[in-house]
């Protein structure tokens, strides 16, 4: 596969139901990609020193990306367990993708992983959209 080209995709970074998070201004085609997951690159024992950093993408067994740094507009993508974007490896590189269409004003998602979720998010609840409607259901 050819590495992604861009599309021109307009987003702004707004507060949501999970601290800050990223949402479309205009309506996005499927299968558009939106946006690169940019950082330093981690290697072997440097991955093991920033263990807790919540930033951190997986791009290979011995390979990070640290994209915890503000210009990094991708880290502000939420997790979501009914997502509406995808995360791709394209030789080390990180590119999120439309993987529905997204009408403007939604939040941008993906899936993180079981990895991440059961360190990062499940301990303390997932705040996507469809565990917030599970919980309604129950109560
Ligand atoms: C890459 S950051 C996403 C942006 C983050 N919301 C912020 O304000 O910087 C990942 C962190 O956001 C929070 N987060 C992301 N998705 C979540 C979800 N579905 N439920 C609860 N917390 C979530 C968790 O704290 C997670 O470790
Ligand atoms: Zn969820």
């Amino acid at each position: 596969m050819p590495m992604p080209i861009l599309g021109n995709v307009s987003y702004e970074v707004k507060r949501s139901n999970a601290g800050l998070g990223l949402f479309a201004r205009e309506p996005i085609k499927r299968g558009t990609w939106i946006i690169e997951y940019v950082g330093k690159i981690l290697r072997g024992k440097e991955v093991t020193a920033h263990k807790g950093n919540k930033y951190l993408f997986e791009t290979s067994r011995t390979r990070m990306i640290d994209g915890s740094a503000r210009s990094n507009t991708a880290r502000y993508i939420n997790h979501a367990c009914k997502p509406n974007c995808e995360a791709e490896i394209f030789a080390g590189r990180v590119f999120i993708k439309a993987i529905k269409r997204i009408e403007a004003g939604e939040e941008l998602t993906y899936d993180y992983g079981k990895e991440y979720t059961d360190e990062y998010i499940k301990p303390h609840g997932c705040r996507c959209a469809f565990c917030s409607s599970k919980k309604e259901i129950k109560a």
